[in-house]
């Protein structure tokens, strides 16, 4: 049985104080639920050790949204594996489209995250996902295929079971269309089958999450799917409500 496991993305959003306002309003909303899901949340670098503080003593962990490869030197503006570990952080968000995007950020140095993050205990969350002209021209299954195969081309093999991907379709990000219960399934069946290609068995346990306009109305249709394993989720996750929701969801 894999373990459900529902990250809040907040991108740019919430100081330290507006993290702890959150971290105290939504422990009390999170139910222990029967499939016992894992939550996690992800704030912005200045945040971290303040909200971890918050979140002492309780089942939520700490993510990060962003890793740089090497372990330290001059690289203004990034933070090393090590420093995240220092700041109690278990999990990193790699590879997201904003990343790829905005930052020109390459399935080659996404691969490299992903590696500097195994090496130092972090457990990546590895972003993938079309774009809608992939998807209107029918490339959605090649594109997803190349970006999983060269993202995790540094994987050690034995902790591939512990990778979290999250399948976040690009015209699903924050415009409020989500894809359908059934065009998700059908993209995790198909990363899990290439998974099984580069990791053999370790496919079957690795947590597959789906991202992109989740909110707490459609969170449970999409959770009932056989290979959806949780939520990546950005704008609903930043009011406590609303992610204890999508988190409670069944
Ligand atoms: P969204 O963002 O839930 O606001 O669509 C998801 C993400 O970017 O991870």
């Amino acid at each position: 049985m894999r373990r459900p496991i529902f990250a809040a993305n907040w991108k740019m959003h919430k100081t330290a104080s507006e993290a702890v306002a959150f971290a105290k309003a939504f422990l009390p909303l999170l139910k222990a639920n029967d499939r016992d899901a894992e939550v996690v949340l992800a704030p912005a670098f200045p945040a971290l050790h303040a909200l971890g503080q918050a979140l002492e003593g309780s089942r939520v962990t700490l993510a990060a949204q962003n890793i740089h490869p090497e372990a330290q030197g001059a690289f203004t503006g990034e933070v090393s594996a090590t420093m995240l570990c220092d700041a109690h952080c278990r999990y990193v968000i790699v590879g997201h489209s904003e990343r790829r995007q905005i930052f020109g950020e390459t399935n080659a140095f996404i691969a490299q995250k992903v590696a500097a993050a195994f090496t130092n205990d972090l457990i990546p969350i590895l972003c993938v996902g079309e774009s809608l002209s992939e998807r209107d021209t029918g490339r959605t299954f090649d594109v997803l295929a190349q970006q999983l195969a060269e993202s995790v081309a540094l994987v050690p093999k034995a902790r591939a079971h512990e990778l979290v991907i999250a399948y976040e379709p690009v015209w699903a990000i924050g415009t409020g269309k989500t894809a359908t219960p059934e065009i998700a399934q059908e993209a995790h069946a198909f990363l899990r089958q290439e998974c099984e290609k580069h990791f053999g068995s370790a496919a079957k346990s690795l947590r597959i999450q789906y991202g992109g306009s989740v909110k707490p109305d459609n969170a449970a249709a999409l959770q009932n799917k056989p290979d959806i394993d949780g939520a990546l989720v950005g704008g609903a996750s930043l009011d406590p409500e609303s992610f204890a929701k999508i988190v409670n969801a069944k």
